[in-house]
């Protein structure tokens, strides 16, 4: 088999600029080589419809017969999907095409055959399929469209915080303390000690904003959900703000910043990807009546309502819901809450009894918590969960006993409070939510390259 790498196929490449099909525009008229894949061909008498990606796009090369060999013009007619091949040709204007421009094809390349049997076709697959060749399906346009919003909202968040003077600070995935409960805590053997994968960094970031003012985490976190919902993965990725000197108040308007940053990000930088996603959706999505997702990004201006737990659970109940005072809200809570609004809300102050043990109490309320979560509209729920800490050593330490954690694995934690404790804050935001949300997603199970669930771990 010929590899890309082997010097026979060196030697045959065609000695023309290689372009890539985002910047195509660049070579109008030019003669070029394009190397990919076949994504899909059509035939009609003396024309040959190669649709070719190359990772950045997608363009057709019009392959006609008076303009290349007998030999190649009859290759073309067998060659099978995804087939690797390099085509040349030459870039033309085209205002029906999709990317703007067409290849005149003068030639063509195959660098590996595609075995017939490729198993993803235009026709619609069951997810569970789909899902077992995510490695395959990653290559289909949808797919293709969902990772590069979700690259462009990493690179957002990023932007955001880096210049938002927030110090970037890695916390570990090893971890000897449970943080969002001990339910769902993946354990594993540490050199004969038990250890968790980290449900947050939150509390290593609690000690280094501690020590730098403004930080942030980014990384995988690990849950082991024992439900199949459409927001749980066992493995996500949460980004994280912290900052000494924040308070509830202040972590709302830093997570509502940060959200209409990247609503706005998307919305300027992904046009074609967000109709990408819009133009192909299964019929199940289509019952859903998402509003067009640029239309749904638009709307996202602060500020976006604040809604403290007490009143929230008064308009639940006034709409008939039989949830108490005290109860946490539940997925249909969320999605009946945020009917009416086109932004996301925050609901504050939740009680202290379903929040985590680092909550710090409502000074005014001791029942309640300094503690709020960011729902998103259109029936996407929590997305952000976060609030002020316990700043106090001794409520803390109480916070930990009564949550029944091993006080021995805090020791750490409660010299924060030891040592010049002040008030502050962060939360974490769920990207693979996020990403669900403004793609207008049915699952997470799209929005992150190989997703983890729980009756998920392959491919
Ligand atoms: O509300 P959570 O559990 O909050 C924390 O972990 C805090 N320690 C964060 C902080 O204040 N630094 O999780 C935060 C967010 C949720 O709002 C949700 O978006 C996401 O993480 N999340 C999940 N996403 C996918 N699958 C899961 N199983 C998730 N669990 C939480
Ligand atoms: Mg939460």
């Amino acid at each position: 088999m010929t590899t890309p790498h082997s010097p026979a196929l060196m030697q045959q490449l065609p000695d023309l600029p290689v372009a890539y099909i985002s910047n195509i525009a660049e070579f109008d008229q030019k003669r070029v080589q394009i190397r990919g894949w076949l994504y899909n061909r059509r035939s009609k008498g003396k024309l040959h419809f190669l649709q070719v990606r190359d990772g950045s796009g997608i363009i057709q090369a019009v392959m006609f017969k008076g303009d290349v060999s007998e030999e190649t013009f009859a290759i073309a007619d067998h060659l099978t999907q995804e087939t690797s091949i390099i085509v040349t040709g030459t870039v033309k204007k085209d205002e029906r095409a999709a990317a703007g421009y067409e290849l005149s094809c003068d030639g063509l390349h195959v660098v590996a055959a595609a075995a017939a049997d490729y198993p993803i076709s235009p026709k619609e697959h069951g997810v569970a399929f789909l899902m077992d060749h995510r490695h395959l399906w990653l290559r289909s346009r949808r797919q293709h469209a969902i990772l590069k919003v979700r690259a462009r909202i990493v690179k957002s968040i990023r932007d955001f915080f880096d210049n938002g003077g927030y110090l970037l600070v890695d916390t570990p995935i090893f971890t000897p303390n449970a943080c969002e409960g001990t339910s769902t805590l993946f354990e594993t053997d540490y050199h004969g000690q038990k250890a968790y994968l980290s449900q947050s960094g939150q509390l290593y970031s609690e000690a280094t904003a501690m020590a730098f003012g403004k930080v942030y985490t980014f990384g995988p976190t690990f849950r082991a959900e024992k439900s199949k919902t459409r927001r749980h993965l066992t493995e996500f990725w949460m980004v994280e703000p912290e900052a000494a000197y924040l308070g509830l108040d202040g972590v709302m308007d830093l997570a509502e910043d940060l959200l209409c940053t990247i609503c706005a990000d998307v919305l300027r930088d992904c046009p074609t990807e967000l109709d990408t996603i819009d133009s192909i959706r299964s019929e199940a999505e289509e019952h859903r009546q998402l509003k067009p997702r640029r239309e749904a990004l638009a709307l996202v201006q602060k500020p976006f309502p604040r809604v403290d737990y007490g009143s929230a659970i008064a308009q639940l109940q006034s709409l008939g819901s039989d949830i108490p005072f005290g109860d946490d809200l539940g997925g249909d809570d969320e999605t009946i809450l945020t009917q009416k609004y086109d932004t996301p809300i925050f609901v504050t102050r939740y009680p202290a009894e379903v929040k985590a043990f680092y909550m710090k109490r409502d000074p005014g309320d001791p029942v309640r918590s300094l503690s709020v979560d960011c729902l998103a509209p259109e029936g996407y729920g929590e997305i952000i969960g976060g609030g002020q800490r316990e700043d106090d050593h001794d409520t803390l330490v109480a916070g930990i006993r009564k949550h029944d954690l091993p006080m021995s694995s805090f020791d750490w934690y409660l010299d924060l409070r030891k040592y010049g404790s002040v008030p502050h804050g962060g939360f974490g935001l769920g990207l693979e939510r996020t990403v669900a949300w403004v793609c207008g997603l049915p699952h997470v199970r799209e929005t992150i390259p190989f997703a983890r669930l729980m009756d998920r771990l392959r491919p």
